[in-house]
């Protein structure tokens, strides 16, 4: 059975989407319109109430929707560097749109009982950002999007070439090792082995 079920957001559900991810409004309305429809579907789906609920990792007090806006901040830090001083030239909206659904999935990955992380079943049968490409597809997004975000986890058997994703995988590590300083876990940057 399958983990998720496309919904249409509400006008109320669309304008908090828009406040959680405020550049969420830079994308084409085309592209809009898929990304509110894709965040809106992975919370109906999950047993979280609402995407200011979830966090942005097991054990964190930290939200997804804050570190989803430190690496779309930070991408596009790192585009505007590489376009300016090695002249890259990367679509924008594209890059916008992968660092704001990466971590769309992760709604679906775990669930909080009593204050402890519990793995979802569908966790253990399809990895993170796999299950996020699998909804992108069926929203008609277009591959390169779905390629970057399906792919971006560290343990990923394989990355694509495009400036985006490489963008994305210092964008997202940089977040992430922001955050996970402040547990106990270790941070990717002094995972040396
Ligand atoms: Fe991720
Ligand atoms: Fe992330």
């Amino acid at each position: 059975m399958k983990s998720y079920k496309i919904v249409a957001p509400t006008d109320a559900e669309r304008t908090a989407l828009l406040e959680a991810f405020p550049r969420m409004t830079e994308l084409s309305a085309e592209l809009r319109d898929k990304a509110q429809v894709a965040w809106a579907s992975m919370v109906a789906s999950s047993s979280f109430a609402e995407i200011g609920a979830v966090p942005f990792s097991h054990g964190s007090k930290a939200r997804l929707i804050d570190h989803t806006n430190d690496v779309i901040e930070a991408g596009l830090a790192l585009h505007a560097l590489a376009e300016s001083r090695w002249g890259w030239e990367v679509d924008r909206e594209r890059l916008l749109a992968i660092l704001l659904l990466h971590d769309l999935d992760k709604p679906l990955l775990m669930r909080r009982e009593n204050g402890l992380d519990i793995d979802t079943p569908v966790s253990s049968r399809i990895p993170h950002g796999v299950l996020a490409g699998l909804m992108l597809a069926e929203l008609g997004v277009g591959e390169e999007i779905i390629a970057a975000v399906a792919t971006h986890a560290t343990h990923a058997p394989l990355r694509g070439p495009d400036p985006e994703v490489l963008i994305l995988h210092y964008a997202d590590l940089f977040s992430a090792d922001a955050e996970i300083q402040l547990t106990d876990r270790m941070p990717f940057f002094r995972r040396c082995r």
